[in-house]
């Protein structure tokens, strides 16, 4: 019996040849059921460490752990067969050295079952991510606005709005992709600054808050959904799912003090006497 499952999973080569050709699409996604959700419609789902702010109420994404990655990743692929998943490299695990970046980012291919990794960091981070792919971990690279930068940006500022930060921000997208990233997010970035990395470079530019030239575009799916009280500027909500949600437990919570207490009926009915 093959003990290969039948379903392609998309690969990063694919994902690779999405350059100047049909966009990708890329949402967040850290659990099980909404990935099942996603998974025919979206090219990419990218276990981001947005999750410590979205999923646990943290006030950045510095305090998400390795674990809370891996815990997540796990889910997501569970959910999922097609997608190309990728998880986020959390704050603390990669930035020392090569070496450590890569014990963790194997951690997190080897316990999920994922294909790649998401680091932020252009120039700074290049070493890392040849290290990284060298030796067989696929790195999406991540620049521009870089949450995981919040204390040392005084906060999450956007990127390229004066043409003074243009050449460390292009020499940024040129570094990941020599280093051999497959792709790189561009947030929060000045649209002509991102639309000039995207012909400038050769792997794909998934953009956030970015340019409509970029060759993906990836957001969070609980901003897209409406469930964010306070979303970015940038985001297109398709559907506005907290009221829907607060709708529903109201009515839920009106019939269990009616004590109409849904579904009871169908619950363990007596047998019939033979
Ligand atoms: O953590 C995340 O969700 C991300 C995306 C916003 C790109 O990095």
């Amino acid at each position: 019996m093959s003990v290969h499952s039948q379903t392609h999973r998309i690969t990063v080569p694919e994902i690779r040849a999405h350059k100047h050709a049909k966009p990708v699409v890329v949402l967040t996604c850290y659990h099980a059921h909404t990935a099942r959700l996603l998974d025919q419609h979206v090219d990419i789902m990218l276990v981001g460490d947005s999750l410590g702010m979205v999923m646990h109420g943290l006030e950045n994404t510095l305090g998400v752990t390795l674990e809370m990655m891996i815990t997540h990743g796990k889910a997501v692929m569970r959910g999922s067969n097609r997608a190309l998943v990728v998880v986020d490299m959390p704050f603390g695990t990669y930035e020392e050295s090569p070496a450590i970046a890569f014990r963790n980012a194997a951690r997190i291919i080897q316990e999920t079952g994922a294909t790649a990794v998401k680091l932020e960091g252009g120039s700074r981070m290049a070493d890392t991510i040849h290290y990284l792919s060298e030796r067989g971990i696929p790195v999406m690279a991540h620049i521009g606005l870089t949450p995981q930068m919040v204390n040392v940006r005084g906060g999450f500022r956007t990127t390229g709005r004066t043409e003074a930060e243009w050449p460390a921000l292009l020499a940024d997208a040129k570094a990941v992709d020599q280093a051999g990233a497959f792709a790189v997010v561009l947030e929060g970035m000045a649209e002509p600054l991102a639309a000039r990395i995207t012909a400038e470079i050769a792997i794909p530019t998934i953009g956030i808050g970015a340019s409509a030239a970029c060759d993906g575009q990836v957001l969070v799916m609980e901003d897209m959904l409406g469930l964010n009280p306070n979303p970015p500027k940038f985001v297109r909500e398709y559907a506005h799912l907290g009221p829907v949600i607060e709708a529903a437990v109201e009515a839920y919570a009106s019939d269990v003090r009616e004590r109409r207490f849904p579904g009871t009926e169908n619950v363990y009915p007596m047998k019939k006497a033979q």
